[in-house]
């Protein structure tokens, strides 16, 4: 029977930057997966493949703007989505390679096949091949990720009603996609189709699209989109998909009861994601699983068996692949006799839209119902030198800081390279730096990030130099 010191169970980026940590401290360490490619639902039809899609679309549309620019492009432009696709599907591949790479590098013993628990120290591998063998091992380390969820009366076909795995790999650009579900997934793979012809409506229970950011965000982010021509039906509950041949149904009702009928070709299913622990046999370990499907786990990420721990989308919080990532790294630590520590206020969120959207900390929303005093300050990309030159002109920035102390409690963005830029909030809020600190500090000229200077003045004490 193969002995490891610490087996992990799933090879997303939870799971493999788990694995490779605890062999970086001295583990013999293996990894199973289900699936022949390794890098779970990030590499595989997650974070990686839509931001192929997005990276795509969005030189598509840039061309349409070329004229302005002064370059004329004769003949006419068209979108060859089938390539397009196999592009995207070589980045994936390149990129799970480069897991695999990093698994031999780290002298990681990988399993392919589904791995069950036959007890607390015992997993045994269904390999895909149709042998078994069970491995034992210490410790443990749950990273099986997450599934597409879906509302009980809606039967996704994975044809016409589809969730996101299909949507990144389809065949034609819709006529009209109809999308439930105004989140990340919904807008980001919205926009890919808006830009490559579909007509897109959105339509979100709540009464703005990516309900979990701060509100400002969503509203910039809800006037360009319609600019762009995506439609929003918000504070719309659904309450009824359908498909006859090509035709997909959607019906829903409005806060008064009045019902919205849309008539589409395709409908993206995004409401959310479940947490997946199909075929694990957890409860055999004595590992629990919440209510909500989630393993239940405490501060320190360990189940309620002592040498099992679960990390990533399958635990409680954020379902996002950096947060998978921060805790696959403390486990590995706790493990070696370490002290980490993550501070979840200061996960970053990103929208990969064109403007790109990006918070971190608190948002005003939840400073106000903390009842907590702060001061807030903007600044406009309009404004910016930078932003003119490259016409990437909506969206701001806003810093929030606390009233009496002047620490940054929240920092806030939508505009052109917002995924990047948040990156400074973060750095600033984990130093616990105040809005004066950023806003004397230089950056250089003519950057997006002098937006972020400006904001922190004006949240300093109203002194942005360039409105
Ligand atoms: P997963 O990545 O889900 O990996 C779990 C792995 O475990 C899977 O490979 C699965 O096959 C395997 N597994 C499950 N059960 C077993 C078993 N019993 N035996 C063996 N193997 C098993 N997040 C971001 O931060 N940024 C983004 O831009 C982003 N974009 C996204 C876009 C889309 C369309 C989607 C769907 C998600 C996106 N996410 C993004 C979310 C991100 O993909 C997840 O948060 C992240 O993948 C979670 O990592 P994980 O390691 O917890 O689980
Ligand atoms: P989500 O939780 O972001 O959004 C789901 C949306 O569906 C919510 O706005 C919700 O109010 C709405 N909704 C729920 N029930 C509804 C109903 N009956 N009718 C209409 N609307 C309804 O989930 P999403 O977009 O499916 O993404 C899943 C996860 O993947 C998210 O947790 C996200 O963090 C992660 N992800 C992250 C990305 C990123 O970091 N850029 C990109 C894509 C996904």
């Amino acid at each position: 029977m193969s002995q490891f010191d610490v087996t992990v169970i799933g090879s997303g980026p939870g799971g493999y930057v788990a694995a490779i940590r605890c062999a970086q401290l001295g583990f013999k360490t293996a990894i199973i997966e289900k699936y022949s490619t390794l890098g779970g639902t990030c590499l595989n039809v997650g974070c990686i493949p839509s931001k192929a899609l997005l990276a795509s679309s969005h030189h598509y549309e840039e061309l349409q703007h070329f004229a302005d620019h002064g370059i004329e492009v004769s003949g006419k432009v068209k979108v060859n989505l089938a390539k397009m696709i196999e592009r995207k599907q070589q980045v994936v591949d390149q990129t799970c390679g480069g897991i695999k790479f990093l698994m031999d590098k780290n002298k990681i013993t990988v399993f392919e096949g589904v791995g069950s628990f036959v007890d607390a120290t015992h997993i045994n591998v269904a390999k895909n091949d149709g042998t078994s063998e069970v491995l034992e091992s210490k410790y443990t380390i749950i990273a099986t990720g997450s599934k597409p969820s879906s509302l009980p009366f809606i039967a996704v076909d994975k044809e016409r009603i589809i969730t996101s795995t299909e949507a990144l790999k389809m065949t034609e650009v819709p006529k009209h996609l109809v999308i439930i579900g105004g989140g990340v997934i919904g807008i980001e793979l919205g926009q890919v189709y808006l830009r490559l012809g579909a007509q897109v409506s959105v339509v979100e229970y709540l009464d703005r699209i990516i309900p979990g950011m701060d509100a400002g965000l969503s509203k910039e982010l809800t006037k360009v989109l319609k600019k762009q021509g995506m439609k929003f039906y918000t504070s719309h509950k659904v309450k009824e998909v359908t498909r006859k041949g090509k035709a997909v149904t959607v019906k829903a009702d409005d806060a008064k009861g009045n019902e919205l009928v849309l008539e589409g070709d395709y409908c993206l299913v995004a409401v959310g994601r479940r947490p997946y622990t199909d075929g694990l046999n957890a409860e055999a370990a004595g590992v629990k699983i919440t209510e909500r499907g989630q393993v239940e786990v405490n501060d320190h990420l360990q189940t309620t068996a002592a040498n099992i721990y679960a990390i990533g989308d399958v635990v409680r919080g954020a379902m996002l692949a950096h947060k998978a990532e921060e805790e696959g790294v403390m486990v590995a630590e706790y493990l070696a006799g370490q002290r980490p520590h993550i501070d979840y206020n200061l996960i970053p969120g990103v929208v990969y839209t064109w403007p790109e959207v990006a918070g971190v900390g608190k948002t005003e929303e939840q400073l106000k119902e903390a009842g907590i005093a702060y001061k807030a300050g903007s600044f406009p990309f309009k404004a910016l030198g930078r932003a003119r030159a490259s016409a990437d002109l909506d969206g701001f920035v806003k810093v929030l800081a606390d009233a009496k102390t002047d620490e940054i409690l929240g920092m806030h963005m939508i505009g052109a390279r917002c995924a990047d830029l948040i990156a400074e909030a973060v750095v600033a809020m984990e130093f616990r730096a105040s809005a004066e600190d950023l806003a004397r500090m230089s950056h250089a000229h003519p950057t997006f990030a002098e937006a972020i200077k400006e904001a922190a003045l004006a949240a300093t004490d109203n002194r942005a130099l360039h409105v």
